[in-house]
């Protein structure tokens, strides 16, 4: 059996690191995972908090929010590797409750949903025949959770992967102008960045043979969940939360290819 080869982004805390934890546990020696983190220091202090390494854990900086620190790591791996088992896009900047949309928006969709295209280009052709690429999205990326005069806005059938990052892009304008209400975009800024992401991985999976699909954790305890949620009693360690996702890793392409999948099961789309 050759070594296998990951990456997941957002690797140095909450989720991320969890799915680190978790994955280490099934890899051995020879195995590599790189965590994809842009602190690199943070990145260090994290892979400290692993009780007992088996795979390789190297940490390499990538900012999601910047093409080139992308490009630069896809370059890295194909150069050492034959190709990548497993990528988890998993990075997400954090929003805050008390800050007005218009002021978080930008930096929100640019690391969030750009970051997102970003990983989905480069990594793809990357990935091995049995490999799967993880975006980590979220039930709210579901058409159910938006005003029905925006779904065409999101049509997989035909929309291509440019006209969505078009879509995220004008939305970022409309709440920079205060008019996202009277386009009719909830006002929450992560249902419409969810469902980008949501919606570039269906239109990723149909024109791809590999296994690409989306995952939503269910409520995980983190820093950036935190200030969202008055009851944090019933939300999953991120530790526990990335058990479900990792468990994917062994299911057969045909079963998850461009579904949102939480424990186990699809989430529907509309
Ligand atoms: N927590 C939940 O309940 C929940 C529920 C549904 C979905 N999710 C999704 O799960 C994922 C992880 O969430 P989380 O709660 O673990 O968030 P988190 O604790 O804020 O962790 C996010 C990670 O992303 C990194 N990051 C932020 N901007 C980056 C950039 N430009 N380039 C590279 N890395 C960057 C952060 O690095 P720094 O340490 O440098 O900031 C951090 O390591 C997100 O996609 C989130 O939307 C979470």
């Amino acid at each position: 059996m050759s070594n296998k080869v990951a990456l997941i982004t957002g690797a140095n805390q909450g989720l991320g690191l969890g799915l680190v934890k978790k994955l280490n546990e099934r890899y051995d020696k020879g195995d590599v995972i790189y965590l994809g983190v842009r602190r690199p220091e943070a990145g260090k202090e994290a892979i400290k908090t692993i009780e007992k390494v088996n795979a390789h854990l190297e940490v390499v900086y990538m900012d999601v929010s910047n093409e080139e620190t992308i490009v630069a790591i896809k370059n890295t791996i194909q150069e050492k590797h034959d190709g990548i088992d497993l990528v988890i896009s998993n990075a997400a900047a954090r929003i805050s409750p008390d800050t007005p949309n218009k002021e978080q928006v930008e930096n929100f969709i640019q690391t969030n949903n750009m970051g997102t295209y970003y990983m989905l280009k480069h990594f793809q052709p990357l990935i091995t025949t049995n490999g799967k690429l993880i975006v980590v999205a979220s039930a709210f990326g579901s058409l159910m959770h938006l005003n029905s005069n925006l779904h065409n806005l999101f049509d997989i059938g035909t929309n291509s992967l440019e006209d969505i990052n078009a879509t995220m892009q004008n939305y970022v304008g409309d709440v920079k102008a205060e008019r996202e209400d009277e386009k009719g975009w909830p006002e929450w800024i992560n249902i419409p960045s969810k469902i980008g992401q949501v919606a570039m991985v269906k239109i990723a999976a149909k024109e791809s043979n590999k296994s690409i699909f989306s995952v939503c954790p269910g409520l995980v305890d983190t820093d950036a969940s935190r200030p969202f949620f008055d009851n944090m009693h019933e939300a999953q360690s991120p530790y526990e939360a990335a058990g479900h996702i990792i468990e994917l890793i062994d299911k057969p392409t045909a079963e998850l290819s461009g579904k949102l999948i939480q424990f186990g099961k699809e989430l529907p789309w509309n």
